[in-house]
């Protein structure tokens, strides 16, 4: 039973491997309920969490008050002085008080029990709901908040949780930053006391940064230690508030929307956040990775018991100069070298020459393409490969027939400017009829050529974000936008349950756990070169999983870059997550082509484990000096090494595995020999790749089966 409850208003959530009390604490004096988090850490017996509600309390002076770190939903009101979670105005009043109004407990079957605390506030009609749901095979907790008016209120703040992490001398704070074409840069460091805020306030998750924070007290390794994460599944402007007080002890609160936002609840409506996700591993950072990725397979990715497949994208290589007779080259050697999906990018539409122009113009470009796209998609098909296309359909090109139709369309405000970026306005997906004109001919594309897959991307951040047929209550489009796109690619699926979908955001600027419930893989950034996407993968790998991650072999020297590097380096960074092409295949050698075709033929016999499998990020900082990462599924194991400095003679020469069973034998596949897994685990492997004296940018894959344990 994962929810227990400890008596009428205390409850201990109990995960496979942890456990999170939480009680409403009532005020004797002033009747005011403040539901509080009193443990989040190891799993617990029923006994021990209920001794645990049983602590004392915090000391709370009369100038400050650190006990509402716990609150799981800290409001703004009462004796509280620091960022609040929920923050609401009546009338003129901004102070919410809450009353406790009972629970509610939801078996939800398949594992998972929801507990619901419900609160109201003490004089206005508002209702506020507190669920959490605990499942038997994760240890993400999922938390979300609903408020619901009775009377108009203005809702200027509603997170969906703040959780509190347990007393600690210090704490250190993990995240993942960057920029267009240097996303997911990873970031650890002390947390100053104060409040630090991660945020986007773009409309999208954006590239600078990706709403999750995990929290160690300092002494966490990748394979040892505590770790407390929080992250949100959210795409558009989102907020994270990690606060560390003076006198001890912090927290992380999350949610949707950002400062300044203004949510007008008209009576009887309700808002629901997304889901903000809690996990507490002891495996350290890497075993905290694993059990996101494990929550993501499990309960987030669409398909995700499938086999991605090799695909092409011909972005690199044509730009937007899309022509029919180009495509099919390519198509023709993508197939000989193994691909199995082929997806042609921006410029088969509108009068799409350049990006000033044609965003929602979604007919096939009629100068190139007079007789439509069929031909062309047919003869991709005949080559036994799938198709794709790129689309973007929030896109509004200023210069385009459906921006003339319907300027209204696009995000904007009365009397303010429409500034452009890359050449686009933004449509605003938050209008009935907005979606229903992308449904309409995404529906009428996918069927009409028969699609199999869909590149979605979205290349520009909001700006002037308005309504004006909205009146006061304009603020709704930076949710109701994001949720309109998730309906959208929802009834897409629904009515094409075959179709995959790829999130792209000028590269990765929507990557997060919201867009990977409606989408297959995601594009983490533009940069494709291979020393470069390490640093990103290894960020990326903090939370996401391997088999959501795109990832492209493209030319060298790298088009973005400059760098040269060899094809093989270049193919073992991109199998270590779902293996593309990307470059330009009519201008690479004859036995350039041999390679790729012979490494597409390796990646095919791993990829279920790179995929699907425990990934473990075993050495060295990626990109930079000699590291690896290994995956294992069932009897497999792959591991990925990288010597970027070949000629550097400090660094490690061998490679210990991990994540082995110490009593089975391994057989490597390379030579025949035999090995212990506590001989690959204890002294580990020699790998080529990292002897000392060679050239730069070496590389290997090793592939390891188990055999039966003491043969
Ligand atoms: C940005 C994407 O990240 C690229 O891969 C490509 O699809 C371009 N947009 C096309 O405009």
């Amino acid at each position: 039973m994962p929810v227990i409850p400890l008596d009428d208003h205390h409850w201990a959530l109990t995960t496979p491997a942890s456990t999170y009390v939480i009680g409403v604490d009532l005020d004797p004096d002033t009747g005011e309920a403040a539901p509080r988090q009193t443990y989040w850490g190891p799993r617990l017996s029923a006994e021990a969490a209920r001794q645990v509600t049983a602590l004392p309390k915090r000391h709370v002076s009369s100038f400050s008050t650190p006990a509402e770190i716990e609150e799981l939903l800290p409001v703004d009101g009462g004796k509280r002085w620091g960022s609040p979670s929920l923050q609401v105005t009546f009338g003129d009043t901004r102070s919410v008080e809450l009353r406790f109004a009972g629970s509610r407990r939801h078996d939800e079957g398949g594992g998972a029990e929801r507990l619901d605390v419900l609160l109201a506030d003490a004089h206005h009609p508002f209702e506020v709901v507190l669920s959490l749901r605990v499942r038997d095979d994760t240890d993400v907790i999922e938390r979300w908040t609903t408020v619901r008016a009775g009377a108009e209120a203005v809702v200027t703040r509603l997170d969906s949780g703040n959780w509190f992490v347990p007393d600690a001398p210090a704490y250190r704070y993990s995240g993942v930053f960057g920029a267009w074409a240097e996303e997911t840069q990873l970031q650890r460091g002390l947390l100053p006391v104060g409040e630090l805020v991660f945020t986007s306030r773009q409309g999208i998750t954006s590239h600078t940064a990706n709403p999750w924070v995990m929290i160690d007290a300092g002494a966490a390794t990748e394979e040892h230690g505590e770790v407390w994460g929080v992250a949100l599944a959210w795409s558009g402007s989102w907020r994270l508030t990690t606060t560390q007080r003076p006198e001890g002890g912090a927290c992380v609160s999350g949610g949707f929307g950002h400062d300044g936002l203004r949510w007008t609840l008209a009576p009887g409506e309700e808002l629901v956040t997304p889901p903000a996700l809690g996990l507490y591993s002891d495996g350290g950072f890497g075993g905290a990775s694993r059990a996101w990725h494990a929550y993501a397979r499990g309960h987030v990715l669409p398909t995700p018991a499938e086999e991605r497949p090799v695909l092409y994208n011909s972005w690199e290589a044509t730009t937007f100069a899309v022509t029919e007779a180009q495509q099919l080259d390519l198509a023709k050697t993508a197939a000989s070298l193994g691909v199995e999906l082929f997806v042609i990018d921006d410029g088969w539409f509108g009068r799409r020459d350049d990006d000033t122009t044609s965003l929602g113009d979604w007919f096939p470009h009629r100068e190139r393409f007079p007789d439509g796209l069929r031909g062309m998609l047919d003869g991709i098909r005949d080559l036994g490969m799938l198709v794709g296309l790129w689309v973007e359909p929030e896109g509004l090109s200023k210069e385009s027939e459906l921006y003339r139709a319907h300027p209204d369309w696009a995000l904007h405000m009365e009397h303010r400017r429409r500034d452009e970026k890359r050449g686009q306005l933004v449509l605003n997906f938050a209008r009935d009829d907005v979606r229903e004109w992308a449904i309409g001919w995404l529906d009428g594309l996918v069927t009409d050529l028969r699609l199999d897959y869909l590149k979605w991307d979205m290349n520009r951040p909001f700006t002037q974000a308005g309504w004006p047929e909205r009146g006061g209550d304009q603020d709704r489009v930076w949710i109701d936008h994001t949720r309109g796109v998730y309906e959208v690619m929802r009834t897409l699926r629904e009515r094409h349950p075959g179709l995959r979908i790829e999130s792209c955001s000028g590269g990765g600027g929507r990557v997060d756990l919201g867009i990977l419930r409606h989408t297959d893989e995601v594009w983490p950034s533009d940069n494709t070169d291979a020393r470069d996407r390490q640093t990103v993968q290894h960020g990326f790998s903090q939370l996401y999983p391997a088999g959501a991650m795109s990832a492209w072999v493209t030319d060298s020297p790298n088009p973005t870059t400059r760098r040269e590097m060899p094809l093989r380096y270049r193919f073992h960074v991109a199998m270590a997550g779902v293996l593309g092409v990307g470059g330009n295949l009519t201008e690479w050698s004859a036995s350039e082509l041999e390679t790729a075709a012979e490494l597409i033929a390796q990646y095919k016999r791993v990829r279920a484990t790179v995929q699907h499998g425990a990934q473990y990020r075993l050495a060295g900082t990626p990109g930079q000096e000699r590291s690896a990462v290994q995956y294992v599924l069932d009897d497999q194991v792959v591991v990925l090494v990288y010597n970027p400095l070949g000629n550097a003679k400090r660094g490690p020469r061998t490679l210990r595995l991990t994540g082995l069973d110490p009593e089975a034998l391994y057989e490597l596949e390379s030579d025949g020999s035999h090995w212990h897994g506590a001989t690959l685990m204890g002294a580990g492997i020699r790998p080529a790749a990292w002897e000392p004296i060679g050239a730069d940018h070496r590389s290997e894959l090793v592939v390891l089966t188990k055999l039966c344990p003491g043969r």
